[in-house]
């Protein structure tokens, strides 16, 4: 069979991010405007009926991994039945959760064949994650992912990091994981539509380096091994048991291996994280037509590098045609 998922440059997507909902418990400034996005009515939004029937297409074409993203996933009603028919699909499933409420899933997570989760985690301190996330939730997430380790989840936190936010926390995330098996990841603040995005306010890889550097000789720095198509480049302390790293999409973006597509929760075909353009995967299956021409037509459109936006300056000012959504109805 016609491999529908490989694009114009021998890319060959095996990894689909599916949005679930557009609404979260946390209100974080970098991924939407304060004011909040306007919401799709619940009638666009895929039934589980519909996300399991689309995932089954792109599991039939080849994807090998989903991931369940947000919004927040678990605020979403009928998350455990959707887990549930996806579990049923020959798929690794992995979930990114800002892990608030999810101490009551654990049981579910592990029924139906969870091993891995990517947590959101901003700050360690309690008044500084307030403020970037609008929510005094500290405590519920630190314990939550105590609790995640302890029941045997892989957990990777992820903390975007601003400048002269929390880019002096830097150092105590890597202690973080001097006695816990977690992976810190620490990533560069990327532009979406109204997160108030500027060059100014990202720390880059480069940074994160330089203040490690300053704080570890370059002997006990050791350079992990990358997984396959890994978004970031892992380091660990000597002698530390988790490890750190740095998701360098903007300074050093990694799009040569990208194997990813997402599909959002009113159910568009996005063929990359900064793509502008979308394609209407639940209204073809609505008008009860086969999905695989759109699918292979959104696949074949995938620009070389983030959409199109190649250079930094791209970024900084897209152009009226590459206006893309907020993170919070992206997923990631
Ligand atoms: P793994 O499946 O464990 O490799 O996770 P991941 O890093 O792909 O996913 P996660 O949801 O934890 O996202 C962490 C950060 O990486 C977020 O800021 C995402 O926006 C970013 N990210 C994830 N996938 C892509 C991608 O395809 N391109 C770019 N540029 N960034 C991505
Ligand atoms: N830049 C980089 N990462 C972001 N995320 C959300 N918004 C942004 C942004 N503007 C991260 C979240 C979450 C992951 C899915 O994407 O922290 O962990
Ligand atoms: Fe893939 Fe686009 Fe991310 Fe590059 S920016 S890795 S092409 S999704």
């Amino acid at each position: 069979e016609k491999n529908i998922l490989q694009d114009n440059f021998g890319r060959d997507h095996s990894y689909l991010r599916i949005s679930l909902i557009e609404r979260c418990n946390l209100r974080c400034s970098y991924c939407m405007p304060e004011e909040g996005v306007p919401l799709s009515p619940k009638s666009h939004l895929m039934t589980y009926e519909e996300i399991y029937e689309i995932a089954k297409t792109f599991v039939k074409h080849g994807v090998t991994k989903i991931r369940l993203t947000g919004g927040e996933p678990l605020v979403r009603k009928d998350f455990p039945i959707i887990l549930e028919k996806l579990a049923s699909l020959p798929v690794e499933i992995s979930i990114t959760s800002n892990a608030v409420i999810i101490d009551k899933f654990v049981d579910v997570l592990k029924a139906y064949g969870v091993k891995s989760l990517n947590i959101s985690l901003d700050s360690l301190h309690r008044d500084k994650f307030k403020e970037i996330t609008r929510r005094d939730n500290f405590e519920k997430v630190h314990n939550n992912i105590l609790l995640l380790v302890k029941e045997g989840f892989k957990v990777k936190v992820n903390a975007v990091l601003i400048k002269d936010f929390n880019d002096n926390e830097i150092i105590n995330f890597i202690k973080f994981t001097k006695d816990l098996p977690v992976s810190v990841r620490f990533i560069e603040f990327m532009p979406f539509d109204g997160n108030k995005w500027d060059m100014s306010k990202m720390v880059s890889y480069k940074d994160v380096m330089d203040r490690v550097y300053e704080s570890f000789s370059e002997n006990q720095v050791e350079r992990l091994q990358d997984a396959p198509n890994d978004t970031s480049k892992n380091y660990k302390i000597k002698g530390y048991t988790g490890s750190f790293a740095i998701i360098s999409s903007v300074t050093n973006p990694f799009c040569d291996s990208c194997n990813r597509l997402r599909l959002t929760a009113n159910g568009q075909l996005k063929n990359c994280l900064f793509s502008a353009t979308e394609s209407d995967i639940l209204g073809t299956l609505r008008a009860g037509n086969s999905i695989d021409p759109v699918i292979e037509k959104a696949v074949k459109a995938k620009f070389k590098i983030r959409g199109g936006m190649n250079t930094l300056d791209k970024l900084q000012k897209p152009e009226r045609h590459n206006l893309n959504r907020s993170m919070i109805t992206i997923g990631g």
